[in-house]
This record gives structure tokens, sequence and C-alpha cells, in this order.
């Protein structure tokens, strides 16, 4: 068998055979992993094929928003959401005469901000009503660039 087994890098559209092979490696040996089975399983489609999602646009000239950040558990603290952002911030440099790339967070999403700060972003003294809570509020961050 063994010289049968092509080993090949996995691409977007494996996702189905990576779910397939996640379940029966967490049905076969549950301690190795620290993910457990029924966790895996509660998973929707959406979940196996994106890890993580970053959304950028040009709000108004010069500045491009940063909106719809989020890595999936399992891989956060892993350096995939830098990278993440450097691709955003790649795109956004790309833009003609982009200056700023900006964000809200909510004032307790200390993990988020420490995030932010990290990658280069500075609080601007800024903050809105967080919308679903009106009592909180979201903090503005700006990287130049
Ligand atoms: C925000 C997010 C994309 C960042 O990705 P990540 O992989 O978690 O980021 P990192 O682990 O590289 O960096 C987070 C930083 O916060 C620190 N941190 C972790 N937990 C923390 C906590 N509870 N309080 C404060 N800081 C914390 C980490 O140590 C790290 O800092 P360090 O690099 O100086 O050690 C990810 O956490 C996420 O998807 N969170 C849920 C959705 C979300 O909050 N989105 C942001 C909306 S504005």
């Amino acid at each position: 068998v063994e010289e049968n087994v092509r080993i090949v890098p996995i691409a977007e559209d494996d996702w189905r055979q990576l779910r397939a092979l996640r379940l029966e490696m967490l049905a076969d040996t549950p301690s190795a992993f620290v993910e457990t089975l029924q966790v895996a399983r509660s998973f929707d489609d959406a979940e196996w094929r994106w890890v993580g999602t970053m959304r950028a646009y040009v709000a108004a000239p010069g500045v491009v928003n940063l909106v719809g950040v989020y890595v999936t558990p399992g891989c956060r603290g892993t350096g995939l959401a830098a990278r993440m952002l450097a691709t955003v911030v790649s795109w956004a440099r790309s833009v003609p005469d982009v200056r700023t790339v900006v964000l809200l967070v909510h004032e307790d999403n200390r993990r988020a901000a420490a995030f932010y700060r990290r990658s280069g972003f500075a609080d601007t003294g800024r903050s809105e009503e967080y919308p679903l809570d009106r009592s909180r509020r979201e903090v503005q961050m700006a990287l130049p660039l």
C-alpha cells in the first residue's frame, strides 16, 4: 500500500476529505488531539471550509475599513490572523491614495485589541456606541500605511 500513497498538499476544494479524515482521527485516537469528536461534528460546512475571515473596503477617500475579523478558535494563537491581516494590508497599500486602515473593536475585546496593537494599529481616541448594547463602546484603531 505504502508506495501507492501519494503525499500532496491540500487545497481549498478538499475540505470534505479533510473533514472525513479529521472525524476519523478524532474517533480513532481521541487522546491525541485537543478537539473532541463531538465538537468537530458540531461544525457546519462553512466552518470546515473556512477557518477565518477578514473583509476590507474603501470607506472614504484614503481610508480602508477592516470588518468581519474572525479566526476559528482552533487556529487562534497560530499566526494565521497576522498572515491574513498582512494580506489585507498589502491589498490596502495597492489601492491608490489609501493612507490608513481603520477598525472598531469592542472595549472588552482585549484579545482582539492586543492583536491589532501588535500588528501596528493604535487607538485614535475616537469611539462609538456599540449598536447591540448602547451602554458599551467600540474603540477605533488605525494603522497608517
Ligand atoms: C481577533 C482574532 C482574529 C485575533 O487572532 P488570534 O490568533 O487570536 O491573535 P493572536 O493570538 O495572534 O494575538 C492575540 C493577542 O492577545 C493576547 N491574548 C490572548 N487572550 C487574551 C485575553 N483574554 N486578554 C488579553 N490578551 C489576550 C495573546 O497573547 C496575543 O498577544 P501577544 O501576541 O502579545 O502574546 C481572534 O482572536 C478572533 O477571531 N477572535 C474572535 C472574533 C473577534 O474578536 N474579532 C475581532 C472583532 S474587532
